[in-house]
């Protein structure tokens, strides 16, 4: 099967989309020629490995120091008391995320898994039987990973890391003057990232400077913390990340393992590897945190809502305050007189989560689209037709108007795609020829447009083609080749011909490559920075008696294929190596910041939007589901390449079979250690669990988010799907499932 024609994936290719160019590193990768971060073995490099508590709270009272190191491959082990003092105190918060690490501050244990010591030895082998050899002693107290044991706490208490409390209008009013009320509970599981490459780092400090090669999706904020953690300038901290095996969130933020093995390298004067093993993912490295969602919701007796009240319990560890901010995801999306989305805090002793595809979004849309699919029934409505009584013309609450909001014919175009004005209204109508119960569900798909400030470079060399220079990172998702398209773009001149160099912090900082606001970000950088050396070599023509285009200064040029033409006759032309050799120029560089424009910012609110439609077959003896069909229709903008951007789309809504079929990392409460911490029995989908994808490139066009129109498509596609495929399994079966994963045993 060509990739160039998937047998049963489709997509339509908006208007505003550019080409379908493959991936730049896809061979590199798939031939194995793509270095990884630990794939760099320095000389004289170390290896370390974490010995992990596996208890979930108490004290470590003894560790076996003296028979780790009788091993005669390891060279040093460290505890809470021999590691370095950092500059940076590790219990305070660092900026701009504001997490604290983990870094044998002391012998407290407060989640499974925690660090409490790192061997650092000659082989990968001797550090791992040196961990084995400290044969820990715990004092334990009782693990608290419930909702019933866990602590409650106010998150207004908290600085950094809690979403803050919204409310428009009288939520009680709406609800007391309903003539529907709607009142639902729902359970989204602990889930981790599981990049397919694990956290990993090689560490190796020259006096005061400080290399590391690691994957990683903050280079130049990442590098200022490291930096102040050991107490040297940001500029000595160099961070090379040219390929990551997936980061979903968790590669943006410091964590303490890594911050061990640079000690280590810092202490020893050599360089230190450590790729963390798959069971070690499972707590120091973040995660997506448990959510208990309640939904509130009134409607009048046309199905409008004349409330929705969403209230999110969210998880967070015992010493730490980043909360998923589920509830945000009832803010944006429909039309409401009166909208409160709260958040308390509850402590677990778990590792502290984090950003996780999507965080806040996918747990939130998840309740929220299922809460309004069992409104449009409690309401004997269609749930599309329900959703469009509902529609926001503008942002709730604030009134503001949409930069763009194609949502209607994300509507109307998946719809159509799918067949749903076939759907039979109520559930357990449609059986397929082998007696399966057949069951149709949709939701909406909604995620905000961030821009981070991020500056690029580029240089117009003699031979007409182009280095551009951004330190992003590509985790998979295609920022290369889409960043590329984009500065050739504003260089006038064909992909193949701009190369891209990415991925090292002594480039100029491309921001975070998260929050699906990479390509927007750096890709303004680098525009700006290709407008520059255009406009540069646009001097150098006009102003020069033997070109073409002397004196059309004023008329203007149009950059194209190579070449600057007269806006006015464009067949008076001439080759950017022309206008660069007889300049005696080598080379003409720009250089470029980009940010998102302040009014724009104020003016409007900004999000993509789509909308998901899915299938389920349920066996009706046995309960098992599958998820046979989905049609995603998203709207995001202009879409650079439609190529990569349909395999964000799909990645996301593979994200959304798994949130609502698969995931969930379950602790066994008497130890709190995690039970399923391995890809064997932490599920994801594999490709027997994929269905048909199909997704819809809606066009939009939007002046507002930024003078490309580019928004984001890395994290909607799990917006939307995780509702869609629940209310799908409730009209095949009638049964509401209202706790995530969905399981066989909740069906029959
Ligand atoms: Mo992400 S969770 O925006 O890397």
């Amino acid at each position: 099967m060509s990739p160039e024609t998937p047998s049963q994936q489709t997509v339509r290719f908006g208007s505003n989309a550019g080409q379908p160019l493959t991936r730049r590193d896809g061979v590199a990768k798939v031939t194995g020629r793509a270095t990884y971060a630990a794939d760099n073995h320095p000389d004289g490099m170390l290896h370390a490995v974490a010995a992990v508590s596996k208890i979930a709270r108490g004290r470590v009272t003894f560790l076996d120091v003296e028979a780790a190191k009788a091993h005669p491959g390891v060279v040093e082990v460290l505890t809470p008391s021999n590691r370095l003092t950092l500059s940076h105190d590790p219990n305070d918060k660092m900026p701009p995320f504001g997490f604290r690490v983990e870094v044998l501050q002391d012998d407290t244990v407060r989640y499974a898994n925690q660090p409490i010591a790192m061997v650092v030895a000659e082989t990968l082998e001797a550090a791992i039987e040196g961990a084995a050899l400290l044969n820990p002693r715990y004092e334990a107290e009782p693990a608290r990973t419930t909702l019933e044991n866990g602590l409650n706490f106010d998150p207004a208490s908290v600085g950094v890391g809690a979403p803050p409390r919204t409310a428009y209008g009288d939520v009680e009013a709406g609800l007391a003057g309903a003539a529907k009320v709607v009142e639902v509970d729902y359970v989204t599981p602990p889930q981790y990232h599981n990049a397919m490459e694990p956290h990993a780092v090689v560490a190796e400090w020259d006096g005061d400077r400080l290399m590391l090669d690691m994957p990683n999706q903050a280079l130049a904020m990442s590098c200022a913390s490291y930096a102040a953690y050991f107490g040297i300038p940001a500029s000595n901290v160099t961070i090379r990340s040219p390929y990551l095996g997936g980061g979903f969130g968790s590669k943006a933020i410091i964590n303490g393992p890594q911050i061990l093995a640079i000690m280590a390298a810092r202490m020893l004067r050599r360089p230190v590897k450590l790729a963390l093993p798959r069971a070690q993912m499972y707590g120091p490295v973040g995660h997506r945190g448990r959510t208990w969602q309640k939904l509130r919701l009134g409607m009048d007796d046309a199905g409008h809502l004349t409330a929705l009240h969403h209230r999110s319990i969210s998880a967070t560890s015992s010493f730490d305050d980043f909360l998923e901010p589920a509830a945000n995801a009832s803010l944006p999306l429909y039309a409401s007189p009166a909208i409160l989305a709260e958040h308390k805090g509850l402590r677990l002793d778990t590792g502290t989560p984090g950003p996780m595809r999507a965080p806040g979004e996918a747990s939130g849309s998840a309740a929220l689209e299922v809460a309004m699919d069992e409104a449009a029934d409690a309401c004997g409505m269609d749930p599309l037709a329900f959703r469009l009584a509902n529609y926001a013309e503008t942002e709730p609450g604030s009134e503001k108007p949409f930069s763009s909001k194609a949502l209607r014919d994300c509507y109307e175009q998946g719809a159509e795609r799918f067949g749903w004005s076939s759907r039979p209204l109520a559930p357990r109508q449609m059986r397929d020829e082998d007696g399966f119960l057949v069951g149709w569900g949709m939701g909406t798909a909604v995620f905000p447009c961030p821009q981070f400030p991020a500056s690029g470079r580029a240089t117009l060399r003699a031979d007409g083609t182009a280095l551009v220079e951004t330190a992003g990172a590509d985790m998979g998702q295609g920022a290369w080749t889409a960043l590329a398209q984009v500065a050739a773009e504003a260089l006038g001149l064909d992909p193949e011909k701009v190369e891209l160099h990415s991925g090292v912090s002594t480039l100029p900082d491309g921001g975070v490559a998260g929050g699906s606001a990479h390509t927007a970000s750096a890709g303004l950088a680098l525009h700006n920075a290709g407008a520059e050396v255009i406009r540069e070599l646009s001097e150098l023509a006009t102003a020069d008696a033997a070109s073409p285009l002397f004196g059309a200064g004023n008329i203007g040029v149009v950059a194209r294929a190579g070449r600057l033409h007269r806006r006015d006759d464009e067949s008076r032309s001439e080759s950017y190596a022309d206008i660069l050799a007889r300049a005696g120029r080598r080379e003409l560089v720009g250089k470029a910041k980009a940010a998102r424009d302040p009014a724009d910012a104020a003016a409007h609110a900004m999000y993509s939007h789509g909308a998901v439609f899915a299938e389920v077959k349920v066996d009706p003896d046995l309960g098992q589901i599958r998820t046979t069909r989905l049609v995603g229709a998203f709207a995001a903008g202009r879409i650079i390449n439609p190529r990569l951007a349909r395999s964000q789309y799909f990645g996301g809504m593979i994200w959304g079979i798994s949130f609502a079929l698969l995931e969930e990392a379950i602790a066994d409460e008497r130890t709190g250690r995690i039970m399923n911490a391995d890809l064997a029995e932490y599920h994801v989908p594999v490709n027997a669990d994929v269905p048909r994808l199909d997704a819809i490139m809606v066009p939009e066009e939007d002046a507002f988010v930024n003078p490309l129109g580019i928004k984001g498509v890395g994290e909607i596609g799990v917006t939307g799907t995780v509702g869609a495929i629940a209310n799908a399994v409730w009209h095949a079966t009638g049964v509401r499932v209202r706790r995530f994963p969905i399981r066989i045993e909740n069906l029959i």
